[in-house]
């Protein structure tokens, strides 16, 4: 594979400014090691997984990258910050993921991030084993990426436009708008910035690297792949939807109960039975009554399925390496193509 080479290629010493996102219940071990094995890089999400299972899903990493207990693990895991702040048991799985020596860690999502900024560090200077844990924190408003830079000096920014897919701030400008403002503020010695949020092709990202980013985050496109924890037919539910089938809402964390998150937090999904309820006021009980028998016996008309707008534009399942390369090769080729249209 040829090389890209941007700020965020070096730093993490690998050929395409890819990055496949931490998801919640859909990233695990083999979707983070096949990207990452593939020339990307690719994180476990580790939101609801218990010890055990983020243990098992690291060492399934670690096996399938070919690679032995003393050697680092070059994937990342992406943790939930406000499961942080509330559960010690959540402390306990962002301990083995670094005992476990993963080059990277992602926080998003919590009042709190710089807690855990500091205890990540702590964790590094302590162990005396000399591996610097990089941070990549998600942000998405320049108020919140100047704290990231200045006061916790991350390691990796990354901007999350409103087009994402899964949760996000339900004020977060389309992304189009929030890199521009983002890069304006950035300081030249500052973080790799990185864009997430509707992209699915090597087109997107090559137009992102060309406004100046150094990589991009796909999520959704990730989700559609054999790797990826989605079932069937949620699969099959992606592989058919248009970006006009996605919405933003909070109805499916109401209807599942999982209400704890930051204020300001919705998420982008596959608008379905669910949603409409919700919005029309159906009672509550009902509505969770309704989705937990849905995601029972898989009904495609209530079930919850995350998708960002780039959900348009992939209409098969592929493995992962498939996708990375796929992406690679259509960046290279956009590109190109800008170079031509600088006249000599
Ligand atoms: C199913 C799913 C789960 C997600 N889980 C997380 C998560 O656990 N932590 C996080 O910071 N972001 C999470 N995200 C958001 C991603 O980090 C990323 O911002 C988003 O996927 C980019 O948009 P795209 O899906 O349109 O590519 C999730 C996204 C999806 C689709």
């Amino acid at each position: 594979m040829s090389r890209i080479r941007t700020a965020f290629t070096v730093l993490m010493d690998i050929p395409t400014p890819i990055v496949a996102a931490p998801m919640a219940g859909a990233s695990g071990g083999a979707l983070a090691a096949q990207a990452s094995g593939a020339g990307a890089f690719g994180f476990i999400g580790a939101g609801y997984l218990t010890s055990s299972q983020i243990q098992e899903e690291l060492s399934l990493a670690r096996a399938q990258l070919l690679l032995s207990d003393a050697d680092p693990l070059p994937i990342g895991v992406g943790y939930l910050a406000w499961q942080l702040d509330k559960d010690p048991a959540a402390v306990g799985l962002l301990d083995i993921s670094l005992l476990n020596r993963v080059q990277a860690i992602w926080l998003a999502f919590g009042n709190n991030i710089g807690r855990w900024v500091d205890y990540i560090r702590s964790y590094d200077a302590s162990s005396g084993r000399g591996q610097k844990t990089l941070i990549f924190v998600q942000v998405s408003s320049v108020k919140e990426a100047l704290i990231a830079i200045q006061d916790w000096k991350v390691d990796v920014l990354v901007a999350q436009g409103s087009e994402s897919g899964g949760h996000g701030y339900s004020a977060a400008p389309p992304l189009l708008t929030l890199v521009p403002s983002i890069l304006a503020v950035l300081p030249k010695e500052g973080p790799p910035l990185l864009a997430a949020g509707g992209l699915s092709t090597g087109g997107h990202v090559a137009s992102l690297l060309t406004l100046g980013v150094s990589g991009a985050v796909l999520g959704t496109r990730f989700l559609m792949t054999e790797e990826s924890f989605y079932n069937e037919v949620q699969k099959n539910i992606l592989v058919k939807a248009s970006a006009n089938d996605t919405v933003r809402t909070t109805a499916f964390d109401n209807a599942r109960g999982t209400l704890e998150w930051p204020e300001g937090v919705d998420g982008r999904a596959i608008y379905n039975k669910t949603v409409k309820d919700v919005d029309a006021g159906v009672d509550i009980e009902i509505v969770r009554d309704n989705f937990k028998r849905a995601t029972q016996e898989g009904d495609p008309d209530r079930i919850l399925v995350w998708a960002g707008t780039g959900v348009d534009l992939v209409t098969e399942i592929q493995t992962a390496q498939d996708v990375v390369r796929e992406l690679h090769a259509d960046m290279m080729k956009h590109l190109s193509f800008a170079s031509t249209l600088i006249a000599t």
